[in-house]
């Protein structure tokens, strides 16, 4: 179904001010969504060779409207990026499954850069954040989703842990947190680029915690019709993220 573009706005306080996005769409007509799933979306009017729609995790949603964000990767998503309110985009959603929410349990969110786009809508969903704590890494800091905007008015009371400024700062943190939230049994939520992923999975092997991770393969379809998105799951057998993650439990997935 198509829908209309509510507002399109650079977010953060980047050195690349035109990277990230967040889109509102009108809300489409669905009767709920959860945190994790995603969307594809294709402008009307696309050239032919951007026809592939593009997929996107749902960052948040009211009544009226459908939170994405977004970042400048190529001419496509710099094609949305573009959009106008009022123009029109194609729509298919919700897609794929959802993370683990587990009210009671001490949970963890790990974000690498754009990663942070499924996690306003977890923590927004949560019905006790004050057992979600929420990393964010970023190349710089600050670069990436708004922090101050972050922590005022999507985590709530959820924590939001300082970021280290290095990369072996980085590692050693999340190292050090997977291994305390597996002593706990707590959870793990993960989403963002593929070392980042490769990272909560080895550490969430080797302490034997219990972590999803949410991959970022390439889609053209969404729906199992393609194959542009296949991975291999913990037996070698070849699966399609759109239809069967894109959560996956670590110890399930192949990476
Ligand atoms: Fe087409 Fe997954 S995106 S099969």
């Amino acid at each position: 179904r198509n829908v209309k573009v509510l507002e399109v706005s650079p977010v953060g306080q980047s050195k690349r001010p035109d990277e990230f996005f967040e889109i509102r769409l009108e809300y489409p007509d669905w009767d709920g969504w959860k945190p994790g799933q995603f969307v594809m979306i294709r402008p009307s009017g696309w050239d032919l060779d951007l026809i592939w729609a593009r997929p996107f995790s749902i960052c948040s949603a009211d009544e009226n409207s459908l939170t994405l964000f977004i970042q400048k990767v190529g001419r496509g998503t710099e094609r949305i990026t573009t959009l106008k309110p009022g123009d029109e985009v194609a729509i298919w959603g919700p897609l794929g499954n959802s993370f683990a929410m587990e009210p009671d349990t001490p949970t963890l969110l790990l974000a690498g850069g754009i990663g942070i786009a499924p996690f306003r809508g977890y923590v927004e969903h949560h019905p006790a954040p004050d057992n979600v704590s929420l990393f964010m890494a970023h190349r710089l800091p600050l670069e990436c989703y708004p922090y101050n905007q972050l922590s005022k008015t999507v985590c709530g009371s959820c924590m939001l842990e300082e970021q280290p400024q290095d990369l072996q700062g980085i590692i050693e943190f999340m190292r050090e947190e997977i291994k305390r939230y597996a002593e706990k049994n707590g959870l793990i939520l993960s989403c963002g680029p593929t070392p980042f992923m490769k990272t909560v999975q080895k550490f969430a092997n080797e302490f034997g915690a219990r972590a999803q991770v949410s991959l970022e393969n390439r889609m053209a379809c969404g729906v199992g019709a393609c194959l542009g998105c296949v991975t291999k799951d913990g037996d070698d057998h070849h699966i399609q993220v759109c239809t069967r993650g894109p959560v996956f439990w670590t110890d399930k997935v192949k990476l």
